[in-house]
């Protein structure tokens, strides 16, 4: 039996469903039942009828799925896929600005701890952050934890007030927007697609600045036939399968996100067959951390 026969096996006896972000290695999305951005996945988790769901993406992910359905056992193939942007805000620094602003409305990128999403007021994601930031009543804003996100949303959103941390993502914040000038003289008829964890210098140079999934549907529905893409290869996959004959070209520097990449087949086959890396909150924690998930979900309808 090859290992995409006893994954399907292994689903129907446990009732399980696979998820899987679009930076995941390419023979885990082909095994996934869903593939999609942050903000795809966080939706579609609560509406899922299986008693199990596999979550192929880093620790944040796993827990907002279950922190959206805590009643479904959500397995992690790998517990040390971690996004490091997650933790790269302080509890201190958000209570200072909050004594400093009493009207303040905390905003927090879903790439987050879930114990960072309880000192929040909101979550969202690179899909929404801008509608949602919109919507609040409150003129002061803090977002947490990506300060390029941020900006962007401060850049959009130009009526509020909106502040930021420093965290970032290390592998967007990596891109250069020297290798992207370069690919740009190399490919003039190429427009230019960036996401928004991509540092400013990167964003301005822009034809168009969106999560994966923008990145992806841009492309697609485009009558553009070169893109220049400056977010991570994973999203290569499904460029290529729905655009078969377009061209993308990345920086040479590769946007890779090793904990993505984590995740392999052979791990997914073990949560499978043993149950093992749940994900798991502490009452208290899954309490406070539903709520802005929760709002997210009701802002961005
Ligand atoms: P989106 O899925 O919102 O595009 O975010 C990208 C990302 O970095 C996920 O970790
Ligand atoms: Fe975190 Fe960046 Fe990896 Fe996304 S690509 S999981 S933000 S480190």
């Amino acid at each position: 039996m090859t290992k995409q026969e006893e994954i399907a096996k292994l689903k129907v006896e446990k009732d399980a469903v696979i998820l899987a972000h679009y930076y995941v290695e390419p023979e885990v999305q082909e095994v996934a039942d869903y593939i999609g951005d942050s903000f795809y996945l966080s939706k579609l988790a609560q509406g899922l009828t299986n008693s199990t769901i596999v979550f192929c993406g880093v620790n944040f992910m796993g827990e907002s799925g279950k922190l959206l359905s805590p009643a479904k056992k959500v397995l992690m193939p790998d517990l040390h896929a971690d996004c490091p942007m997650a933790h790269m805000v302080r509890k201190e620094d958000v209570e200072r600005y909050r004594q400093e602003y009493p009207d303040l409305a905390v905003v927090c990128y879903i790439n987050s701890t879930a114990e960072i999403k309880t000192w929040s007021d909101v979550c969202v994601t690179s899909a929404n952050a801008v509608k949602v930031v919109r919507e609040l009543s409150s003129h002061d804003i803090l977002f947490i934890p990506d300060q390029n996100l941020g900006q962007y949303v401060a850049q959009q959103v130009p009526e509020k007030n909106v502040m930021v941390v420093d965290g970032y993502c290390p592998i967007h914040n990596a891109i250069s927007a020297h290798e992207l000038h370069e690919l740009k003289q190399a490919h003039p008829q190429a427009q230019l697609l960036v996401h928004p964890e991509c540092p400013q210098a990167v964003r301005e140079m822009a034809d168009f600045v969106g999560s994966t999934s923008g990145i992806i549907k841009y492309a697609t529905e485009n009558a553009g036939q070169e893109f220049i893409i400056a977010t991570e290869i994973g999203v290569s996959y499904e460029l290529q399968k729905k655009n078969p004959d377009k061209m993308f070209y990345f920086p040479k520097t590769t946007p890779i996100c090793p904990d993505m990449k984590t995740i392999t087949l052979d791990k997914i086959i073990h949560v499978l067959k043993t149950g093992e890396n749940q994900a798991n909150l502490s009452a208290e924690t899954a309490a406070g951390a539903k709520l802005p998930l929760e709002r997210m979900l009701e802002l961005s309808k």
